[in-house]
């Protein structure tokens, strides 16, 4: 079937729903394919933290009911090191704070949207076959085959490639026009989500010889835990009582107890960084994680994919009513932040993590590090403002 919109977006993850809402609301129509099913991308466990900025936009986009609700902002966080846990207070350094609200619901309240204001066919899910071509051309061209089997042809004005690290969008750009910078770091994180209420007003990030952890949470109820792990753990080697009895070990502080409870998910992932630019090629245009990696330590690769999208909704706006300025400006402008985000991250990773057959050297460095970021009000700040986000474009 051969049928025509504005613009066709490809992924429906943070980035590619957020965009064709934003677009909707300034009047231009896209077409959105996913290859999963709908109940696959609002299950799929993933980031848990909202910048101010990212908080900001989804209200000025009339996504924040429940987030307004049911996320709970956060003016800090904790740094745990040399057995000593010390607050980072966000609000008193920069005035600003996070909201803890998962990235599942981010994806929930976006679908429901887009499906109420434009019907079941908003997002076509569980689609085969997907390609982009033309892409140098005024009329690039998406093609797909829907659930029921019917391939699609989709003529469009332009094309956003928001499918994520895997995607087919960025190997379509010629490879010659393309810079990559990447690097895998020799750790991963093993994260648990736990039906326990969590033991912590807000986030710890603990600095242990034995590893990383991370205990942050997902409501009054349910809490989510990182462990630092070997790349190549097997997850079958880490049942619930060895999971919990390591976190015990790397949060363990006089006076203070981690309450443990049944293991809803649990699962490893790898970590790097990777950006790769420019982020548009004629009519391609990359956003989120389709781009850019970073590792989780920072909590930046949800509030990157709206940040980019933020910036291509009025992009896109131009580009469709020949007003192509901030298209061509897209790229550049995105990066900045990207590169600004990809440093935090890095700077965040490398401070907390254990380095496998580091020497003594690394330990201490990490430990001067951390007692300069807790001691000293400008480094503080500097963590703060990174970490709460830079201002978005308005
Ligand atoms: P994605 O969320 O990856 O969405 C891309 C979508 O495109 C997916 O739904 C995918 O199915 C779809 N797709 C792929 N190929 C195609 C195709 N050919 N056609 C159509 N659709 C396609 N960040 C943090 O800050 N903290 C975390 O703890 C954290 N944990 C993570 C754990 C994992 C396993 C991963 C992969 C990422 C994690 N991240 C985390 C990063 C964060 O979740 C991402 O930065 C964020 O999801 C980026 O959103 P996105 O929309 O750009 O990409
Ligand atoms: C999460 O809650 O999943 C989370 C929080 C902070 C991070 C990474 C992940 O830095």
């Amino acid at each position: 079937m051969r049928t025509r919109t504005q613009v066709g977006i490809v992924g429906a993850g943070p980035a590619g729903l957020l965009l064709s809402h934003l677009l909707a609301l300034r009047g231009i129509e896209s077409v959105l394919i996913e290859i999963r099913s709908r109940e696959y991308c609002e299950a799929r466990q993933r980031a848990g933290v909202l910048e101010d900025g990212s908080v900001r936009l989804l209200r000025e986009a009339g996504l924040a009911d429940r987030l307004d609700r049911q996320g709970i902002e956060h003016g800090g966080i904790y740094l745990q090191f040399a057995g000593e846990r010390r607050h980072v207070d966000f609000r008193a350094l920069t005035g600003r704070t996070v909201t803890v609200y998962a990235q599942t619901e981010v994806v929930k309240d976006i679908i429901a949207r887009r499906v109420a204001d434009a019907g079941p066919g908003a997002i076509q899910f569980s689609v085969t076959e997907t390609a982009v071509s033309g892409l140098d051309s005024d009329r690039p061209v998406l093609r797909y085959t829907s659930e029921d089997g019917v391939r699609h042809e989709v003529t469009c004005d332009a094309i956003a490639g928001c499918d994520g690290f895997h995607g087919i969008c960025r190997p379509a750009i010629p490879a010659q026009l393309l810079t990559t910078v990447e690097r895998e770091y020799p750790y991963a994180w093993l994260g648990i989500l736990a039906d326990v209420p969590p033991s912590t007003d807000e986030l710890i990030y603990a600095h242990h010889r034995r590893g990383f952890a991370l205990h942050s949470l997902r409501g009054p109820t349910v809490s989510r835990l990182y462990l630092q792990v070997d790349p190549d753990e097997d997850i079958a080697d880490w049942p619930d009582d060895r999971i919990w009895a390591e976190l015990g070990e790397r949060f363990a502080l006089p006076g203070w107890e981690l309450k443990p409870g049944p293991v809803l998910d649990k699962g490893i992932t790898p970590m790097r960084s990777f950006v790769s630019g420019p982020m548009r090629y004629g009519r391609l245009f990359l956003a989120g994680d389709a781009a850019h990696i970073v590792p989780p330590a920072g909590a930046k690769g949800l509030n990157l994919a709206l940040a980019d999208v933020a910036r291509l909704a009025p992009a896109l706006d131009g580009l469709v009513r020949g007003q192509p300025e901030q298209a061509e400006a897209y790229s550049d402008a995105c990066l900045d932040r990207v590169w600004r985000s990809t440093h935090f991250s890095w700077w965040m990773t490398t401070m907390l993590h254990r380095t496998p057959g580091a020497d003594e050297m690394e330990a201490r460095l990490q430990l001067s590090q951390l007692h300069y970021v807790t001691t000293s009000r400008a480094a503080a700040t500097s963590l703060a403002e990174n970490y709460t986000g830079l201002p978005l474009p308005s």
